[in-house]
């Protein structure tokens, strides 16, 4: 059943009349979009840019701007120490410039815990302003303007969908539609369903729409984002049937998506992959444990003969995909055995690269009460014997490639050392290599000459 909400055209308009009085009152102010974590934040950066842009402002990369934007990740303390160490520094920014506004948006902005800490201790940050609510940021500018003080009482998640709001791309050939908002996987480690709410689907039409506009357009690399795409479910319509259509799409673009539940991700998904040569062939799966008894424990719902099973289907149905993978080391109470199961998995799926993380407690988990008797010595250890062997499992698996022509998209250009150029393989995989900027946002067959655990160096035929 279809429980998606939209924020309303009345509520909208709103929005789009607090745009037009910011703009009256805006003598070439500056706005500064900050980013913290995943591609989630980057879709809704890219929207506030959209947002403040209209409001009149001219958007810059400079944290002493007229307005200053966080938009932060609580998915682990490490992340939210840094933005809370960026936000006191900010403090001598404002004794300069009296009239500029700071607002906490992102992940950590839904949390109780840090709106305490904001509101006692960082008295520079004049907002909050949640994941769910983002689209109201013509709103609270106004009120912060014209009525003064601070906006950071609590807000509960607004589980609704805001349909057409402005956007600034950061890369013009590349864009990330957002396709599904919110979690409802409640994995026991992991914050994001208390503060990004409940799972809500945009209309299958909505995404089709945006993904024609973006390939008229001549966007090159379309990725489609949710916390969990295949639990998508719009208008009747799932995951596999969405990618198709998007797919089908006429243009030339890769398409990709992210991220996958493996408890969600069917043959179907596996097969639609296989039929439509612009879908990326790369599947990021994470697993987050090779143990049975930790996945339980992080309420995960499969096993690792499930996921297994997945990989060798997709192995056979999509010839080269590569996988790549989220692992969480250190989940109180993993036993050796436990991470030895986990290493035993890498081994035997052979990604072509993981994200590894040592467990991060987030207040108000389930995973938060769980015992934990393993020392932060043995958490790192296992750390970095299991980065270890993921390196050696990347580059045994991409040597072969030495020699070999990848046809490849030229993406960027690189901020450091000869080779200028950055690109990305069919299978995603990042590629350096040296050639004219003018390249940017063309494709390219390109030799292989050496490779890293980073990426594949290459030549331009
Ligand atoms: N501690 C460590 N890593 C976490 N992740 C999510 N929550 C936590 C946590 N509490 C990791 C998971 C997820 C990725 C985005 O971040 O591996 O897939
Ligand atoms: Fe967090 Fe699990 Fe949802 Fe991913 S699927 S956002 S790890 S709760």
């Amino acid at each position: 059943m279809d429980r998606t909400k939209f924020v309303s055209e009345r509520e909208l308009e709103y929005q789009r009349e607090c745009t037009e009085r910011v703009r009256a009152m805006n003598a070439g102010m500056t706005a500064f979009v900050d980013t913290y974590g995943c591609q989630q934040n980057e879709a809704d950066s890219e929207r506030m840019r959209g947002m403040l842009r209209e409001m009149g402002y001219t958007i810059v990369d400079d944290d002493k701007a007229d307005v200053v934007v966080i938009n932060s990740c609580a998915v682990r303390e490490h992340a939210e120490q840094r933005v809370l160490g960026n936000i006191g520094h900010m403090v001598h920014y404002k004794k300069i410039n009296p009239e500029q506004k700071i607002i906490l948006a992102g992940c950590m902005a839904g949390e109780e815990t840090v709106r305490q800490t904001v509101k006692k201790s960082y008295r520079q940050v004049d907002a909050l302003l949640d994941t769910t609510s983002f689209w109201r940021l013509p709103e609270t500018l106004l009120r912060l303007y014209e009525q003064g003080g601070r906006l950071i009482e609590h807000a509960e998640p607004d589980s609704r969908i805001a349909e057409g709001l402005p956007v600034v791309r950061t890369v013009p050939h590349k864009a990330y539609v957002s396709i599904m908002y919110g979690c409802d996987n409640f994995c026991s480690y992991c914050i994001v369903p208390y503060v990004r709410g409940r799972e809500r689907s945009r209309d299958p039409k909505d995404v089709v729409r945006e993904v024609r506009e973006l390939a008229a357009d001549g966007c090159h690399d379309i990725m489609l984002l949710g916390q969990n795409v295949n639990s998508y479910s719009g208008g009747g319509v799932d995951f596999p049937e969405l990618l198709s259509r998007c797919a089908e799409v006429e243009g030339d673009f890769t398409l990709r998506f992210m991220t996958s539940h493996p408890k969600d991700c069917s043959h179907a998904l596996i097969d639609a992959i296989a039929a439509h040569p612009k879908v990326e062939r790369h599947i990021h799966l994470p697993v987050q444990s090779g143990s049975d008894e930790i996945l339980r424990r992080m309420n995960r719902r499969y096993t690792v003969e499930q996921y297994c099973e997945l990989v060798d289907y997709a192995r056979e149905k999509i010839p080269g995909v590569i996988f790549t993978s989220d692992i969480i080391v250190g989940f109180p109470s993993e036993s050796d055995e436990d991470f030895e199961g986990t290493v035993e998995l890498v081994k035997r799926v052979r990604y072509d690269s993981i994200f590894t993380f040592i467990y991060s407690k987030r207040a108000g988990t389930p995973a938060a009460e769980m015992d934990d008797p393993i020392t932060h010595e043995q958490k790192v250890k296992r750390f970095r014997r299991l980065m270890a062997l993921q390196d050696e499992i990347t580059l045994e698996d991409r040597r072969p490639l030495i020699g070999s022509t990848v046809r490849v998209h030229i993406d960027g250009e690189s901020r450091s050392g000869e080779l200028n150029l950055t690109a990305r393989t069919q299978e995603g995989r990042l590629v350096s290599l040296k050639g004219d900027s003018g390249l940017i946002g063309t494709y390219a067959d390109v030799k292989v000459t050496d490779i890293t655990t980073f990426s594949l160096i290459g030549e331009l035929k």
